[in-house]
């Protein structure tokens, strides 16, 4: 059947370290931002780590990722996405030597992995900048930090360069213009963070990405190296051609990073956005380049929500967008407010593939919803979660709507394949998995796994190849 979904497609599910590993202390691990964050990516850093922080145990993969990995296998996984904590590998990020103990956790991971013959796809850097980083050298506006991540993925290459295959270098790079501190490790409130520092913070990721692309290169010729992005279409609220133009000059603002990552250089537009807001870059000698002969072998990027922009009318910011945005009227939202346009999905595969001509990979989707749980036919614990089958079955749909289009897609990992951790809002109550874990708000649950109904209905489309969408 030609509607089918290609035989090597790369089905699957995402995670991050920061939101299911658990065990913040444990095994020499430094502390990364994300300890000091118990409110979510809204809300400052406490000083220490605090008890109401949720992430410190998290859903406590680091110890029962066997049992977890069984579960993805069974729904038949192909590929599986998670990050590498950074704190454990370089506890506080400048040392000389990497943490042996952190190294074992992820060989022992990669193992478990291997045994079911899932293919492992690496976040280098999730919003889990090693806080010593932050707070001593001010994160990514400091550009030491170009030679920390250098040395941690001399180390992580080395390590598994010949079973890791697909590696994204900072997950949602473009994230930094929202969120400086959990993106970009960023200690200087974003109020009081100076465009010419955040322009500077955001130079330095790519000379760093592009500098990890080529030491994987050399490393290990084999892997493909990936950017990551936020995508989220912006559509002009209106057709007049100046809610036209405010939407391009803002979906500029996303679409520079990958711009950068595929065409090694600037873009004229985001030149001139320097020029009229008096940045002026601060380079080293290489970094043009660096950037220029170490593009990446494809694209990949999180799709929740499309948004809307006007030049014309100012229209507060909709709630719950994470990128902000103009809320779109003929959209339904998610519990959270995020706007549900599976459509949006399709115009986004199409844009990236028009722009780039490189293969394009969906790392995150997903809806975060709540659950309740029910019994089950055999009496097991279920949810019965048809609103989050609908929204995976829809985008899913327009998916392969984008390969008939010609877009060469490589997989698609659903967001939260199990519960875990929110990054916004830190909630466990915000739950995206296939899998169940109990545990609440307030920290009580047993932690144990349920299979939800979408379980069944995932690995059904995943043995189809789409065909039972
Ligand atoms: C993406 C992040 O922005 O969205 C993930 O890469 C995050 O880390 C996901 O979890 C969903 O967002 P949230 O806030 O609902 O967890």
């Amino acid at each position: 059947m030609s509607d089918l979904f290609p035989k090597d497609f790369l089905w699957g599910g995402a995670v991050a370290a920061n939101q299911v590993e658990g065990a913040y202390n444990e095994g020499g691990k430094g502390l990364s931002i994300q300890d000091v964050l118990p409110h979510g990516i809204k809300t400052p850093p406490t000083a220490e780590p605090t008890p109401d922080n949720l992430k410190l145990e998290a859903i406590d993969f680091y110890h029962r990722y066997p049992d977890d990995i069984a579960l993805l296998a069974e729904m038949g996984f192909k590929v599986f996405r998670t990050s590498i904590a950074w704190s454990r590998i370089f506890p506080r990020g400048d040392e000389e030597e990497p943490n042996e103990e952190g190294l074992a956790f992820y060989d022992r991971l990669f193992d478990e992995l291997d045994k079911y013959g899932i293919t492992s796809l690496v976040t280098i850097s999730h919003y889990e900048t090693p806080l010593h980083l932050a707070r001593t050298y001010n994160g990514w506006t400091d550009r030491r930090l170009i030679d920390f991540y250098l040395k941690y993925c001399e180390v992580i290459f080395r390590r598994w360069g010949d079973r890791v295959p697909y590696w994204l270098t900072f997950n949602e790079i473009n994230s930094v213009l929202h969120f400086p501190f959990v993106s970009g490790g960023i200690a200087t409130p974003k109020d009081e963070l100076s465009r010419a520092d955040l322009y500077q913070a955001i130079h330095h990721e790519f000379v760093a990405s592009a500098a990890a692309t080529k030491l994987a290169r050399e490393i290990m010729p084999q892997a493909r190296i990936g950017c990551m992005v936020v995508a989220a279409p912006v559509y002009p609220l209106t057709p007049d051609p100046r809610d036209v133009l405010a939407a391009m000059h803002t979906d500029h603002d996303s679409l520079a990073f990958s711009d950068v990552h595929v065409r090694g250089e600037y873009p004229g537009y985001f030149l001139r956005r320097l020029r009229e807001e008096g940045v002026d870059l601060k380079m080293g000698d290489d970094d043009l380049r660096i950037l220029k002969e170490n593009t990446v072998d494809f694209v990949s990027f999180s799709y929740y929500m499309s948004v809307c922009e006007s030049g014309t009318r100012e229209v507060p910011a909709g709630e719950g967008n994470i990128v902000g945005g103009i809320p779109n009227p003929t959209l339904p939202a998610s519990e959270w407010g995020w706007q549900i346009d599976p459509v949006g999905l399709r115009i986004v595969l199409n844009q990236f593939w028009d722009r780039w001509q490189k293969p394009l990979f969906i790392v995150e989707n997903g809806l975060g919803a709540k659950d309740v749980l029910v019994e089950g036919p055999d009496g097991t614990p279920t949810v019965d979660d048809d609103y989050r089958i609908d929204y995976l079955n829809d985008h899913l749909v327009q998916v392969r709507e984008a390969i008939a289009d010609g877009v060469d897609v490589m997989g698609y990992t659903t967001w939260g394949c199990i519960d875990c951790v929110s990054a916004s809002t830190a909630e466990l109550s915000k739950r995206y998995g296939f899998i169940y874990v109990d545990r609440n708000d307030d920290g009580t649950g047993t932690l144990a796994r349920y299979r939800k109904k979408s379980f069944g209905w995932y690995r059904d489309v995943i043995a189809s190849r789409g065909a039972t969408l």
